[in-house]
């Protein structure tokens, strides 16, 4: 172990000593992600892949005590500061598999000043990323032919095919064949693109959207993305004036079709990708109550896009709501997520609540009955469901 993750171990008495200590290692130039790993690397002189990750953060997140004194605890604040400041990572990953916020939710410490410390970090590392993306220069087309040739060739010449993925490219998504079963809309390799245990969670949004009805006497939704048809039960049961639906894969329209959706009086089917079904809506004086968004094998960038036409199509008081499962995998990327989406609704003049949800014990992957025991990978491992209102400031 190197001096500097001694001090993060957080011997007591901690002192100004220690924060002064590491401002020094840090300027002598020890690098704020230097991990345990590469140290054990140094030590026996060999240089391979790490296998995983542990920074001196998630040393000081290991070691955070509930009975520090006030001047302990301004001192560790100060030093995870010094340790962003300085390059340190909100989300590399232990030898458990943990991210500095994971030692600390396991640790007791959810929601603790260095808990705000990580999520306000990984907000703005999240928000940088994105903006060094779109500022990215990209090369040219015919130039990205000639790259793009030569891994396919590559791959075809080490007999690789690309991994078939319906969970993460939506074109693939869109061209897999899909299953329902009694309490789930299954992709071919079990991917759960909707499942049962989310009712309360549609209960909630479909309430969401008729929060704010401006005219009782014409009421109109739109939901994008029908899946298992539990929202659009749930929205059906309320009789709007006009129930939009968006919904693109073949499969699940073709459910629609037996189950008589495309005949119901008050339902506009927009068959295809919202991508392209919405925009038309914007030049014929369509306006909503309400807007739910649940898709599948979408990012948050399709979101971002969403959040361009939501403006044109939700009315001024209209509730915009969504499935907000975005990092549900970990708690402290789930939090980042809820606060990125905070950010940037409110550049569209957009201001979100969050309700909390308690979600199904069975939704934890070591329950005994877990939901998970029979799906490809889960989806939700957080014990806590933020449920999202957003509406015009
Ligand atoms: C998670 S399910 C929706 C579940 C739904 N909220 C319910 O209560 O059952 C996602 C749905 O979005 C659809 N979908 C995915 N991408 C889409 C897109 N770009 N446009 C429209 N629908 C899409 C999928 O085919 C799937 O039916």
């Amino acid at each position: 172990m190197s001096e500097l993750h001694e001090l993060c171990q957080l011997k007591r008495p901690i002192t100004k000593g220690h924060l002064e200590k590491l401002k020094e290692y840090l300027a002598a130039g020890i690098p704020a992600t230097y991990t345990l790993e590469e140290v054990d690397q140094f030590e026996r002189g060999v240089d391979e892949e790490l296998p995983s990750t542990t920074t001196p953060l998630h040393l000081i997140c290991e070691n955070v005590s509930h009975d520090f004194t006030p001047e302990e605890e301004e001192i560790v604040i100060s030093m995870i500061d010094e340790l962003f400041l300085n390059g340190a990572g909100w989300c590399l990953i232990n030898a458990k598999n943990e991210t500095p916020g994971c030692v600390l939710e396991r640790r007791g410490f959810h929601g603790s000043k260095y808990w705000e410390q990580i999520v306000s970090a990984g907000v703005r590392a999240e928000v940088l990323l994105r903006h060094m993306e779109s500022n990215i220069e990209f090369i040219e087309e015919d130039e990205v032919a000639d790259y793009d040739k030569e891994p396919a060739k590559q791959e075809q010449q080490e007999g690789k095919e690309k991994e078939h993925d319906p969970a993460g490219d939506s074109d693939t998504f869109l061209k897999t064949k899909l299953k329902y079963t009694d309490d789930a809309l299954l992709t071919d390799r079990k991917d759960g693109v909707m499942m049962q245990w989310e009712e309360k969670l549609m209960k909630a949004g479909c309430e969401s959207l008729f929060k704010s009805v401006e005219d009782p006497n014409n009421v109109v939704v739109l939901n994008i993305g029908f899946g298992m048809g539990i929202i659009d039960s749930m929205i059906q049961n309320k009789n709007p004036t006009k129930h939009y639906i968006c919904e693109a894969h073949p499969d699940v329209l073709d459910k629609m079709q037996r189950d008589g959706w495309m005949d119901k009086n008050n339902v506009v089917v927009l068959k295809g990708k919202w991508q392209d079904t919405l925009p038309p809506l914007l030049n014929e004086g369509v306006f909503f109550d309400g807007i739910y968004f649940d898709t599948f094998s979408e990012q948050y960038s399709d979101m971002l896009e969403l959040y361009d036409l939501l403006v044109g199509l939700l009315k001024p008081e209209g509730t915009f709501s969504f499935f907000n499962g975005l990092g549900a995998d970990r708690l402290v990327c789930y939090e980042v997520y809820k606060r990125v989406v905070e950010l940037d609704l409110e550049n569209y003049g957009l201001k979100t609540e969050f309700t909390e949800i308690e979600v199904p014990k069975t939704t934890n992957p070591d329950a005994k009955d877990s939901v998970w025991a029979d799906i490809y990978r889960p989806y939700w491992t957080c014990p806590v469901y933020y449920h999202p209102e957003a509406k015009f400031m």
